[in-house]
């Protein structure tokens, strides 16, 4: 079966290592014979603040909300799979991932019916972390992400085929900016290993 994976990235820079990251997915989610439909939130300018119109009301869950939300929510039903990419920011996405989540994963769409709306999809949660991953495990922060995304909203969504998968020490300390050629392709491997355990092809 061709899968359609709606490929959500959200990073400010086209040259940066994560959407280095998220092209190397949709170059391999092609070669796979997928179909990709690529979501940049910067590039497409996506407002993360939720306003009256997007607010969920629990009285209404066939609620319309804005048209925007709408295109969105239309995206995720058309696809099979939906993969983010991201930079870890605070021990948690960037605003305008954290933003597309509040606004479209909204009451009566993604949550709040007997049966889920998206629970067949698969996803993944694909962050790149600036911190090896012991120190973030010295700081007791290791199960952070997990928990707010797999748990927190997949699994509160349904979705069960889900998981998030880190790519730790984009910035290890004494790693030259830009990083050297050689360290962005171990990088880029270790996020092709995450994409295979992931989102098995
Ligand atoms: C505002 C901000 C907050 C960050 N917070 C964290 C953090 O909580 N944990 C961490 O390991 N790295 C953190 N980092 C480092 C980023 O994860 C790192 O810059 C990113 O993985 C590198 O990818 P990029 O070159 O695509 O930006 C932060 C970076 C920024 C800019």
């Amino acid at each position: 079966m061709t899968r359609h994976t709606l490929l959500v990235h959200a990073h400010p820079r086209s040259d940066s290592l994560t959407s280095q990251v998220a092209g190397l997915a949709h170059a391999r989610l092609k070669d796979a014979g997928g179909t990709v439909d690529v979501l940049d939130l910067y590039a497409e300018d996506f407002d993360p603040v939720l306003r009256p119109a997007d607010e969920p009301d629990w009285e209404d869950r066939e609620k319309r909300y804005s048209p925007e939300v709408h295109a969105h929510m239309d995206r995720i039903l058309a696809a099979d799979d939906i993969l983010a990419v991201f930079p870890v920011w605070w021990m948690a996405p960037p605003a305008v991932l954290k933003g597309w989540i509040d606004r479209v994963w909204n009451y009566g769409f993604a949550y709040g019916r007997s049966r889920p709306r998206l629970a067949a999809k698969r996803m993944l949660w694909l962050a790149l972390m600036g911190n090896p991953a012991e120190e973030i495990e010295r700081l007791g922060l290791s199960t952070v992400l997990d928990t707010q995304l797999r748990v927190g909203v997949s699994e509160y969504c349904g979705i069960t085929d889900a998981s998030v998968r880190i790519v730790y020490g984009t910035e290890l300390s004494g790693t030259p900016v830009p990083l050297r050629p050689e360290r962005v392709r171990t990088l880029l491997a270790e996020a092709g290993a995450a994409l295979d355990g992931g989102l098995p092809r």
